[in-house]
C-alpha cells in the first residue's frame, strides 16, 4: 500500500519530531493537537530544529521552507478523512488512546493504517476499540526522533502482514531502522530502559547519591550519553511513571514498582525538561 499523507496526533516532543522527519522525507503531514496553541508550539519547535540544520549548512533555507510547507495543522479529528496513516503520539494513557482510536476509526478512510507511538501500552487492547484491528500497529520512535535510528514495530494480535510491511517500509523511508518486537508491556526498549531509570530514582530516594552523582557514575562509568536522571527529565517524568505503571500492572511483579519519589515529582508537576523542573531545573 502507498503511504503519502500522514496525520500525527499530539504535537508534543514526539509528535513534532515525527512530523518533522515525515516532512523532511517527502510526506504530507497534518499535525494535530487539542488546541491551536499546542500545535503552534510544535511547529515553532520544528522550525527551530530545521533552522539549526540550515545554520550548520546541512539544508538550505529553501529546503527548510519546503519541509515546513508540507505540514498543515489541525485541532479537529475529522481531518483524518483523507490520510493514509495516522501516527498517534498523545499522552501515554490507555483511556486517552482508546478514545482517540475509536474516533479515528470513524473519521479515517477505510484503507488508512492507525499506528500508535505508545511507549508501553498493549497494541492489541488499543486495536480492539476499532473495527479495523488488522490495520492497527505500534510504531515506536525514540526521542529525539530526528536523531535516533530505531523504530520498534509491534503487531497487535490481528495486525495484517500487509500493514506490517507498509509500516516497516515507511520507517525505512524515514531513514530509520525497524526492529520488530512482540506485544508485551514496554516492548523491549522500555522493559529494559525504564527499570534502570526507576532504580536510579530509588538510588536518590534512598540517599545513596545525589542526582548529579548518579548521572556521573552512569555517564563516565558506563559510557551512557546521558545519565539516567537527565534522560528521565528528557523523556518526561509523567511518561516514565505511566510506563512503570504499565509494566507493574502488566507483569504484576514488584520489581517494576514505581519509586515513590517519581510519583511525588509528577504530583508536584515536576515533569522534567518540558515543565522546567524535574531532577534538574531548566531555563
Ligand atoms: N531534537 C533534534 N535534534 C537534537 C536534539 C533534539 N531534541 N537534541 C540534540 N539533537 C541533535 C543535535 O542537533 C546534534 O546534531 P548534529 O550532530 O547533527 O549536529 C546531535 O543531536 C548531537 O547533539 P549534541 O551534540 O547537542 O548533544 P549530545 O552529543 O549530547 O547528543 C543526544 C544529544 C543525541 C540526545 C544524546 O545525549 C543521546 O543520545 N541521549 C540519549 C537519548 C536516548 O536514550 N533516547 C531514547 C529515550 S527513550 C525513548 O525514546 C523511548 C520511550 O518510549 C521513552
Ligand atoms: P508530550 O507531553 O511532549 O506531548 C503530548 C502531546 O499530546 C501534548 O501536546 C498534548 O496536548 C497532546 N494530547 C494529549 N491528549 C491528546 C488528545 N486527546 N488528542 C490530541 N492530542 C493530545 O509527550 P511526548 O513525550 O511527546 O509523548 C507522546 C507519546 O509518545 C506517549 O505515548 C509517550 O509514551 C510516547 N513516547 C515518548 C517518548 C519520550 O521520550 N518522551 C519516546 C517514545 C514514545
Amino acid at each position: 500500500m502507498i503511504i503519502k499523507k500522514v496525520m500525527v496526533i499530539g504535537a508534543g516532543q514526539m509528535g513534532s519530531g515525527i512530523a518533522q522527519v515525515c516532512a523532511m522525507n517527502g510526506y504530507d503531514v497534518t499535525l494535530h493537537d487539542l488546541k491551536a496553541e499546542f500545535v503552534e508550539r510544535g511547529i515553532t519547535g520544528i522550525r527551530k530544529q530545521l533552522k539549526r540544520q540550515v545554520d550548520k549548512g546541512r539544508i538550505t533555507n529553501d529546503e527548510m521552507e519546503t519541509f515546513l510547507s508540507r505540514i498543515s495543522t489541525s485541532v479537529e479529528l475529522k481531518n483524518a478523512e483523507n490520510v493514509d496513516i495516522v501516527i498517534e503520539a498523545a499522552v501515554e494513557n490507555m483511556e486517552v488512546k482508546k478514545n482517540l482510536f475509536a474516533q479515528l476509526d470513524e473519521f479515517a478512510p477505510e484503507h488508512a493504517i492507525l499506528a500508535t507511538n505508545t511507549s508501553s501500552l498493549p497494541i492489541t487492547e488499543i486495536a480492539a476499540v476499532t473495527k479495523r484491528p488488522e490495520k492497527v500497529i505500534g510504531m515506536h520512535f525514540m526521542n529525539p526522533v530526528p536523531v535516533m535510528k530505531l523504530v520498534e514495530i509491534i503487531r497487535g494480535l490481528a495486525t495484517s502482514e500487509d500493514v506490517f510491511i507498509s509500516v516497516k517500509n515507511m520507517a525505512e523511508s524515514l531513514k530509520k531502522i525497524a526492529v520488530e518486537v512482540n506485544d508485551f508491556p514496554g516492548f523491549v526498549s522500555n522493559r529494559i530502559l525504564m527499570p534502570m531509570i526507576n532504580e536510579a530514582i530509588y538510588t536518590v530516594y534512598e540517599g545513596v547519591a545525589s542526582p548529579k552523582d548518579v548521572d556521573e557514575v552512569m555517564r563516565l562509568g558506563m559510557n551512557h550519553p546521558m545519565g539516567p536522571l537527565t534522560l528521565a527529565d528528557f523523556i518526561g517524568l509523567d511518561t516514565c511513571l505511566y510506563i512503570m505503571e504499565t509494566l507493574h500492572e502488566g507483569f504484576g511483579d514488584d520489581k517494576y514498582r514505581p519509586c515513590p519519589l517519581l510519583r511525588k515529582y509528577v504530583k508536584a508537576g515536576w515533569l522534567g525538561k518540558k515543565s522546567g523542573r524535574g531532577f534538574y531545573t531548566y531555563e
